[in-house]
């Protein structure tokens, strides 16, 4: 099995064998510039989203990879408590209400969970 080129390979399937697992990864754009991103799983679906929040240009975690509230229902931003939908990422509340996270395209082949990297004038 192969990948086009541009996608990466960042997390197995078996990384989200139960709700609200999630997994952080670190990805190039086209210019080699580093960018953190987020994959989860929602209601069975694996979702994955750049780690930037829409308010401020900070990480939504604090490094430590919790993304989710304790009922694994939102995503939370640990800055300011922005709340967002985990199968949109559009934020529903708190100081970027209406926002959205960036989605990452993603691709399961086989048990590999792969992501596009959004070309470098969507990353800015
Ligand atoms: S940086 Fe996310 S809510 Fe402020």
């Amino acid at each position: 099995m192969t990948f086009s080129p541009s996608w990466i390979a960042v997390a197995k399937t078996a990384d989200f064998e139960s709700e609200g697992a999630t997994k952080s990864f670190v990805f190039r754009d086209e210019n080699g510039f580093l960018f953190e991103g987020f994959a989860i799983r929602y209601r069975g679906q694996i979702h994955a989203y750049l780690n930037r929040c829409p308010h401020i240009p900070l990480s939504l975690d604090y490094g430590d990879g919790e993304f989710f509230d304790e009922q694994k229902q939102w995503l939370i931003c640990r800055n300011h408590g922005a709340v967002f939908d985990p199968s949109t990422g559009q934020c529903v509340a708190g100081p970027c209400c209406g926002a959205s996270l960036q989605r990452l395209a993603l691709q399961i082949i086989g048990d590999i969970v792969a992501i596009e990297p959004p070309r470098a004038p969507e990353l800015e």
